[in-house]
């Protein structure tokens, strides 16, 4: 099989420059991806199967919330496996002949990663059928009298398709996907190692006791903490400290206005609008995400399970409620219950 690559573009929507040093920060191996203990077992026994038989991997569908690491894995895998990894999301494929132009352009083996793959259109969707099932594709090709049907072979690949909601894939693609795997919330410890592991990629130092205060209010999540990593940096080279301390780690995430929970500004926003505007729910997720100007997939994939994961809110069938919690965490005082 090929030899790995780096000529692979991600599709991230952050500046130029955060890209780049997220891109640096990386993982490249399984040994160095962090935390994740189940799916990381999981995937190294089916890579080592893939690889003993000299077959191309099942395909990988990872779901879970933003920044947990998805398309981080997704280059894993595929450097793992030693093979080429093509990179795309669903609203980049317009058409079936742009998914045929990528498949075709595959070694045996590599990897097609898709991300955001809930978004992709229906029509390209049931192309993407057989290629995963049989490795070929049906198009038709020209128009009016000169339209012809031409079966494309292609050659074994596996897809890695991404999404942070999984519930909007439909059955028959879902069901296409031989290896499933559910990306959680990472531990504080394990958050503390994914800091102490960038902060060295960045040659800064941290003390001891300010790494997990960074790890227990990063919302669980890899990106956050070394977002916060980064910002916290800033402020100890402005102070001109040598190590991050944990007094500035603490001012720098007041400023930035995290707090003891690690829940952001508009975490905060969602449990004051459930609160002050609708008596603490129940509340549709259209009407919060008004009220917060976030689109609602934003809610639902980036908010709300974080907020639901730590107790903030409550699903019921008539919408979200913020529970007791919610009302302490903001400094309010809790409704009596009758
Ligand atoms: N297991 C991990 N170990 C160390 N660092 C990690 C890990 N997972 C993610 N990261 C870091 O977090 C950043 C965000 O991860 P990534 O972009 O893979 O998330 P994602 O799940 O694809 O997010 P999105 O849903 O927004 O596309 C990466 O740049 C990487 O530095
Ligand atoms: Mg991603």
């Amino acid at each position: 099989m090929a030899d790995k690559d780096d000529s692979v573009t991600s599709g991230q929507v952050e500046g130029p420059k955060e890209e780049k040093a997220e891109f640096s920060l990386r993982p490249r191996t399984l040994k160095q991806y962090l935390g994740q203990k189940r799916v990381k077992k999981e995937m190294a026994v089916y890579i080592k199967a893939a690889k003993q038989r000299d077959e191309a991997l099942d395909h990988v569908l990872l779901y879970g919330p933003p920044g947990l690491g998805k398309t981080t894995l997704a280059f894993v895998i595929a450097n793992e496996l030693g093979v080429h990894l093509k990179s795309t999301s669903g609203p980049a494929i317009e058409k079936a002949g742009d998914l045929v132009a990528l498949l075709t352009d595959l070694d045996p083996g590599d990897v097609l990663f898709i991300d955001e793959i809930h978004r992709l259109a229906k029509p390209i969707e049931e192309v993407l059928y057989s290629a995963m099932e049989d490795y070929y594709i049906d198009i038709v090709i020209g128009e009016g009298q000169t339209t012809h049907a031409v079966h494309v072979p292609l050659p074994p690949f596996t897809l890695v398709g991404a999404t942070t909601l999984a519930g909007q894939l439909s059955a028959p693609l879902r069901d296409r996907f031989g290896i499933v795997e559910h990306l959680q919330y990472y531990n504080v410890d394990e958050l503390e190692q994914i800091i102490l592991r960038s902060s060295e990629v960045f040659h800064t130092k941290i003390a001891p006791e300010a790494a997990p205060e960074l790890a227990r209010r990063s919302r669980g999540t890899p990106r956050v903490a070394n977002r916060l990593l980064r910002r916290v940096r800033d402020f100890a080279e402005v102070k001109g400290e040598k190590v991050i301390s944990l007094e500035t780690t603490e001012r720098a995430l007041k400023q930035l206005q995290v707090d003891d929970a690690g829940l952001d500004q508009t975490d905060r926003k969602i449990l004051r609008t459930m609160i002050e505007s609708y008596g603490g729910g129940p509340v549709g997720v259209r009407t919060l995400a008004a009220n917060v100007s976030e689109d609602v997939e934003t809610i639902e994939s980036l908010y709300e399970p974080y907020l639901l994961q730590h107790g903030f809110i409550l699903l019921t069938p008539r919408g979200r409620i913020a529970t007791d919690k919610a009302y302490l965490q903001l400094g309010l005082p809790v409704p009596n219950e009758d």
